[in-house]
């Protein structure tokens, strides 16, 4: 096997992608519980549809996870759910700010440069803001998403849980086509 120093990080992502779209689903994997249980848990006792979206049902706040699972293990899925502390990526930190009249608001920091923020507010509405504008920006730590699931659902829960987010979108259905990547840089 020759080593492809030739292929950019890229183009070898592009290569793994494609390698796991020929694995299929959750063909072959086991699944650790019931994914009709998880489905009742996503929606239901965890509420983590308030916050994800799977096969356009849920909120906004959290990454769609209609995708997460299909190339997960278990035990990947199921580690994500409990992680704690959680530091969230760019597109989802959060910061309170105050604004040139004086009203605060709070939200998700969903783009940002040195002079200019973009906020986006729990009930979905985006807020444009020149930071001079600004009589404070505070950055928060930590995520949205509750860190204390590992005490709120049980071992058997989190297993229908990851067996759920390994079979969506529904194998019965046709999966959507993978976003294309841009080989050549
Ligand atoms: C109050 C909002 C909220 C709730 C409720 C919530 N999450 Fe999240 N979740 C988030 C946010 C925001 C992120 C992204 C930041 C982070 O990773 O902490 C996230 C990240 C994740 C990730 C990682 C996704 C990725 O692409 O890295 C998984 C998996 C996940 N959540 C699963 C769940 C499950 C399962 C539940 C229900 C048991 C749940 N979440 C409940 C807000 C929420």
């Amino acid at each position: 096997m020759p080593a492809f120093h030739s292929l950019t990080a890229r183009q070898l992502r592009a290569v793994v992608d494609y390698l796991r779209s020929l694995q299929g689903k959750a063909e072959g994997r086991v699944l650790p519980g019931d994914p009709k249980r998880g489905k009742g848990i996503f929606f239901g006792k965890g509420d983590c549809s308030a916050c994800h979206t799977i096969s356009g049902q849920g909120g906004f706040l959290g990454p769609d996870l209609t995708e997460h699972g299909a190339t997960s293990s278990a035990d990947a899925i199921r580690d994500e759910i409990v992680r704690a502390p959680r530091v969230p990526p760019i597109g989802y930190r959060t910061a309170v700010l105050t604004t040139e009249s004086g009203e605060h608001m709070e939200g998700l920091v969903r783009n940002e440069d040195n002079f200019s923020v973009q906020l986006q507010t729990k009930d979905g509405s985006f807020h444009f803001f020149k930071k001079t504008d600004l009589r404070s920006f505070d950055r928060q730590d930590g995520s949205l998403m509750p860190a204390d699931y590992r005490n709120r659902l049980s071992e058997g829960e989190l297993n229908d849980l990851a067996s759920y987010l390994m079979t969506t979108p529904s194998p019965n259905k046709a999966a959507p086509p993978r976003k294309k990547v841009d080989d050549y840089e």
